[in-house]
């Protein structure tokens, strides 16, 4: 083909084909058939080679154009293709996120009631400006004991049903932490006062029958100060219950008692009647000032600085709360139990939402 009549023809062909071109496969194919390198545009610009000098210069130029304007087309369709794919594709993705949440795979997880209060309680104390302080569940024998002013041949170690790691080349002994009182000496040691954080946990002790398991979890306060009281720490308690109970009223009683670490020392109970039995008692802890012997283990000066500790048990708090009767299942790993007592991911406690939901 030399005529530039044909030539015409065959632009008037092509461009129909791009108008028709529906989707952008479609309008590559095109493409490859003009303007690649075996395509009817091609050849043309192939067959320019044989012709006469004058002929392949009027001829050439006709073809040159025709090329543009099929460049051209194609390039202005594949925009107009490409637009509508994509508005095609935001109109099949468009999400309306008033709609609820949608109950997938999430909504089967649950929330250990043990995770569920230690979040409660880190959310009150929180809000009384405490800060979350942590420590090893592998302690040292010095500050799971000793710098806690529990000496060697201490009759306290006793009673801690402690399990023991084998003694280091130095004699030094590891211990899985019997409470969580560690993390005081831990905060003490890195952090001069005012010093006010919590520290949750698990902690362990060779124990084991209807209400004792071998690991169970604490929660332990640490309050120092210059002019920190006892007043101050039976206020805290009294918060901590009336927000965690989620009641108006608390009656507590603080019960003389002795631990190595504070002194004066009490066991904190709290009236059932916040949960429908007046006059019953419920052991949740211990507490007391810190005692000026792990004061100055730490390298505070007791003459400057006081405060107060204390300790409660996790998995008790839970119980009450939530009344669950056996503590065993706690940690029998039961997905039916999970189910009934677990919490739903999706709902965080919060102080002004309401803790547990
Ligand atoms: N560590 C004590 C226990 O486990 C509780 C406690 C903590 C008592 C802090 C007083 C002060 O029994």
């Amino acid at each position: 083909m030399t005529d530039t009549n044909d030539l015409s023809q065959l632009e008037a062909d092509i461009l129909k084909a791009i108008d028709a071109a529906a989707d952008l496969a479609a309008l590559e194919a095109v493409r490859i058939g003009t303007l690649g390198k075996k395509g009817s545009v091609s050849q043309q610009m192939a067959a320019l080679g044989k012709m006469a000098p004058e002929e392949r210069k009027e001829f050439g130029q006709a073809v040159n154009l025709v090329k543009t304007r099929v460049s051209d087309a194609l390039e202005s369709r594949k925009a107009l293709l490409e637009g509508a794919a994509l508005e095609a594709r935001l109109r099949s993705e468009t999400a309306d996120i008033t709609l609820p949440v949608r109950l997938g795979p999430l909504s089967e997880g649950r929330i250990h009631p043990v995770s569920q209060v230690m979040d409660e309680l880190i959310e009150i104390f929180a809000d009384l400006g405490f800060a979350v302080a942590e420590g090893p569940d592998i302690e040292t024998d010095d500050y799971n004991f000793t710098k806690l002013n529990i000496p060697e041949e201490h009759p306290a170690r006793q009673e801690h049903d402690t399990f023991y790691f084998n003694p280091g080349e130095d004699g030094s002994r590891l211990v899985l932490r019997t409470h969580t009182s560690p993390v005081q000496i831990r905060t003490m040691l890195k952090q001069k006062p005012p010093i006010r954080i919590i520290a949750p946990g698990r902690v362990y002790r060779c124990d084991s029958d209807q209400t004792h398991t071998p690991m169970f979890h604490q929660i332990e306060a640490l309050v120092i100060d210059e002019e920190t009281h006892m007043g101050h720490l039976k206020w805290v308690l009294e918060e901590m219950c009336k927000a965690f109970f989620e009641v108006d009223q608390v009656t507590m009683r603080f019960r003389a008692s002795h631990f190595p670490f504070t002194e004066p020392s009490a066991e904190i109970d709290i009236d059932k009647a916040a949960l429908g039995k007046p006059g019953e008692w419920l052991e949740i802890g211990g507490c007391g000032m810190v005692h000026p012997n792990v004061l100055r283990n730490c390298g505070l000066d007791p003459d400057k600085y006081q405060g107060f500790a204390f300790g409660m048990g996790i998995d008790r708090m839970a119980m009450l709360k939530y009344g669950i009767p056996d503590l065993r299942a706690f940690f029998g790993a039961d997905l039916r139990w999970l189910k009934h007592y677990g919490f739903s991911v999706l709902d965080q406690p919060t102080l002004s939402g309401g803790l547990s939901g």
